[in-house]
């Protein structure tokens, strides 16, 4: 049995929210009005929700005393200029221009550089990165190692890109069609796992080799930073903060979502160096999301991120959040319950085909365990499976993602250890009870992204 260790909060609590457990009774009523569909669930009728680790963390009280000083003048916030500086502090990079969030820095960036016929490789392009890359008729292109697909290997950085197949491709596509490559640290789509400083090197180089600009999706930035600190050699003594400008100073800009690693629940940004990019950039900021020097938010968020991004740094706070995450792991390995290994940085991702055995791809187990979960406990999970991702070929048969996830997201400072232990001991109770959970079928879906309002019958 692997050694528990009480991931202990740095933190006290100043501001409660309620929050409450309905019936069993209540809950499968629920559960019908939502077509077996969790995403259809109120938020207030989930006791613990797991859904995403993104703006869905507790911001502290000196970013909430942040948000008094913010300045809502239309041009030229001083919140701005404060959060210009943290980003140049932390990340590095001359330029900073504010987004809304995440995907819309990647629809600015992508819908500036990127043409129909380009490709853009990734380790694993998140969902989002994937649809803005398409949406400009360019082609995303995952080159995570196999190791990435594997939830048995412990190696330590799996969510390192094959720099082999990236040679491959750059040589195949031509420089011509490639105008940027891209990194996503941790890698989500893979499981959460981290990219080593070793592997973003060799990236880069051999994108300068090329003079491909390199951008990182730099969503947990910190969180990467942190398992290179404890995984990779000769990185023990550094500070993150250290880590985190060596990474970036391998790169030619990032994108981000401070919703994850920004300790906010709005804001985004992009950072370059690239002046005459930077430019063209704004040009296309200020049509959909603002003015470059609020980008789609308020002075107050703009304040929120910065201080957010300054306490993220914070070695105490990411160590408990590194083990928090491993912590409910370890709960769940103790009992035999199958998980993706090893943990990753914000979440659990339960392998719901070997939890449940008995229910076929078809009959799409993953999404049986979120609704087996929420019925059992109020906990709120995302299949990451094959609803999320299976596709009907052209030859009319469904075709399944090499993997059947569930992931138990963790929010940043939101949840304690007992509510870690709560959801650990729910999961264990329907592992041992699992023979009972039945598969489903769908009866309504969406062309594309379905898993958002699909609807569902149980077998
Ligand atoms: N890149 C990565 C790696 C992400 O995980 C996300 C969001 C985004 C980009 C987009 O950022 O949401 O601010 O527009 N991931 C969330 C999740 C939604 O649940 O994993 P956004």
């Amino acid at each position: 049995m692997a050694k528990l260790k009480i991931p202990i909060e740095p933190y006290r609590i100043k501001v409660v929210e309620p929050i409450r457990q309905n019936t069993r009774p209540e809950r499968e009523a629920l559960l019908r009005r939502a077509g077996y569909n969790v995403f259809n669930i109120p938020a207030d009728k989930v006791f613990i929700d797991l859904l995403t680790d993104s703006g869905t963390s507790a911001m502290s009280d000196n970013q909430w005393s942040g948000l008094m000083i913010g300045d809502e003048s239309y041009a030229g916030a001083r919140n701005f200029f404060n959060l210009e500086k943290t980003v140049r502090r932390i990340f590095g990079f001359k330029h900073v221009i504010p987004t809304h969030q995440g995907r819309a820095a990647e629809r600015v960036l992508f819908g500036t550089i990127l043409k129909k016929g380009d490709c853009v490789p990734n380790n694993i392009h998140f969902d989002t990165t994937r649809a803005n890359v398409e949406f400009v008729g360019a082609e995303a292109v995952d080159l995570a190692g196999p190791q990435a697909y594997n939830p048995k290997s412990a190696a330590p950085f799996k969510g390192n890109m094959d720099t082999a197949r990236l040679e491959k491709l750059i040589k195949s596509k031509g420089r011509a069609k490639i105008p940027l490559v891209m990194m996503t640290v941790t890698n989500n789509s893979g499981g959460g796992q981290p990219v080593s400083l070793a592997n973003i090197r060799a990236v880069s180089r051999i994108s300068r080799a090329h003079r491909i600009p390199f951008f990182l999706d730099a969503c947990r930035f910190a969180e990467n930073a942190f398992f290179i600190k404890q995984r990779e050699a000769g990185c023990a003594r550094k500070t993150v903060r250290a880590i985190a400008r060596e990474m970036f100073s391998q790169a030619d800009g990032a994108t981000m979502s401070a919703k994850k690693d920004g300790l906010v629940n709005i804001g985004g940004f992009i950072a370059l160096n690239d002046g005459s990019l930077a430019e063209r950039l704004k040009n296309l900021l200020i049509i959909g999301e603002g003015f470059p020097t609020y980008g789609g938010l308020a002075g107050r968020d703009l304040e929120a991120m910065a201080r957010g991004l300054e306490e993220v740094m914070d070695e105490n706070y990411l160590e408990h959040r590194i083990r928090q995450v491993a912590y409910l792991g370890e709960l769940l390995d103790a009992e035999g319950v199958p998980i993706f290994k090893p943990v990753g940085g914000h979440a659990v991702y339960l392998l719901a085909d070997e939890f449940l055995p008995h229910i076929p791809r078809n009959r799409f187990p993953g999404w049986a365990l979120t609704v087996a979960l929420y019925r059992e406990a109020g906990i709120r999970a995302v299949e990451i499976g094959g609803v999320m991702f299976g596709r009907k070929g052209e030859d009319g048969a469904e075709h399944w993602p090499k993997l059947e996830l569930v992931r138990l997201a963790v929010p940043r400072r939101l949840y304690t250890v007992s509510h870690i232990q709560y959801v650990a001991e729910a999961l264990v109770r329907l592992y041992k009870n699992r023979s009972k959970i039945r598969g489903l079928r769908i009866v309504h879906q969406a062309p594309q992204l379905r898993h958002f309002t699909v609807r569902m019958k149980e077998i």
